[in-house]
């Protein structure tokens, strides 16, 4: 298999981990007969430097006619004071919106050596296997009316959730769908008792269900799904959500398995899919070889088995990142007592050993 795949290493810890997720990659083309080409574009505060603008279009048109694409992370304290439309989060919102990632998978499972890098109770984490389904290209993040406007006596900021049938209709079907490969349990969260837009969610949720009857459907709001969370995850299978409200809650589900630097996501919906770590630049870590590049490492394995089918490979990953793990091999983000600390590099080094 030849493939394509365009890489935005992007801020912060990204140009840190992209490596380390590359040599995985390259690996698993020689050891399982693939080929995969590299091509590397600008991407948020990095290509406002170099370029201008956080999405310059040459790198929007080679994300639009690759296989897939890597991104490392954007954004930082750097590019903060700059107004809205040219920080680098536009990159990540733009290329989302143009690739047409309406669907963002995160999902947070619990390395069984990791329980104790939880903040929370052994019993309670101990074999959670979470699947965050997150409405991407939708709700409050691009809504209309919005921006900043002039009253008489000062100003008004204003954001507008919004969601139409179809939105709604096409990621119930992709949570659906996803817990039929699972334990068959949707959650769907919103603030159904307070917002309209709450309400439809949950009225077309409810209808789209009508198709999947093999699996069972439980609704809540989102203030209580987010003390559910920690309260007792196993009870969650896959969830599925606004686009506000999965940003919020994968970052509480991330901290669930020990570490934000864990999680990896997918986000798909057309052609070309986008794979990226949850957590962000870690600007007050970069450039210290501490960054924990399991989650960039994860992701690439989502890539193989989501884009291109290639489960087996994705599984090779998946198992050296545990073995490397039940070895005690640690960044700072997971270290505990009787383990062994290491680098972004070392960690990288390992997981490609134990491959
Ligand atoms: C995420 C991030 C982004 C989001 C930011 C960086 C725009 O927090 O992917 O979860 O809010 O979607
Ligand atoms: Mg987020």
């Amino acid at each position: 298999m030849k493939k394509h795949i365009a890489v935005l290493a992007g801020d912060g810890i990204g140009p840190e981990i992209v490596p380390q997720a590359l040599n995985v990659l390259q690996t698993i083309g020689q050891r399982f007969g693939h080929e995969f080409d590299l091509a590397y574009g600008d991407v948020g505060g990095q290509a406002i430097d170099s370029r201008g603008v956080p999405l310059p279009p040459d790198t929007l048109a080679l994300a639009k006619k690759s296989d897939a694409v890597l991104l490392g992370a954007v954004g930082g304290p750097k590019w903060e004071g700059l107004e809205y439309e040219r920080r680098p989060e536009r990159a990540l919102l733009g290329l989302r919106e143009q690739l047409g990632l309406f669907a963002n998978l995160r999902p947070a499972k619990m390395y069984s050596a990791l329980v104790d890098a939880s903040t929370l109770k052994k019993e309670v984490v101990d074999g959670i296997d979470v699947l965050v389904v997150r409405e991407l290209t939708g709700g409050i993040y691009f809504g209309k009316p919005k921006g900043i406007e002039q009253t008489q006596t000062g100003h008004k900021g204003i954001n507008t959730e919004v969601y139409t049938t179809e939105e709604i209709q096409r990621i119930a079907e992709v949570a659906f769908k996803a817990a039929r490969k699972r334990n068959r349990v949707v959650t769907s969260v919103d603030k159904a008792n307070v917002l309209e837009s709450s309400e439809l969610w949950r009225r077309i949720v409810t209808d789209e269900h009508k198709k999947y009857p093999d699996v069972e459907l439980r609704h809540m709001y989102v203030d209580n799904a987010a003390m559910q969370l920690i309260r007792n995850p196993k009870q969650f299978d896959v969830l599925v959500t606004t686009n506000l409200f999965g940003d919020i809650l994968s970052d509480e589900a991330a901290m669930l398995t020990g570490s934000i630097g864990m999680l990896p996501s997918a986000s798909v919906g057309s052609k070309v899919g986008m794979y990226e770590p949850i957590h962000g630049s870690a600007p007050d870590i970069a450039g210290k070889n501490m960054a924990n590049p399991i989650g960039m490492i994860a992701s690439v394995a989502m890539m193989l088995s989501y884009s291109f089918d290639l489960t087996k490979e994705a599984e090779s990953i998946e198992q050296a990142i545990q073995k490397t793990l039940d070895q005690g091999f640690r960044t700072k983000d997971i270290e505990g007592p009787g383990t062994t600390l290491i680098g972004t590099k070392e960690m990288g080094e390992k997981i490609l050993e134990n491959l």
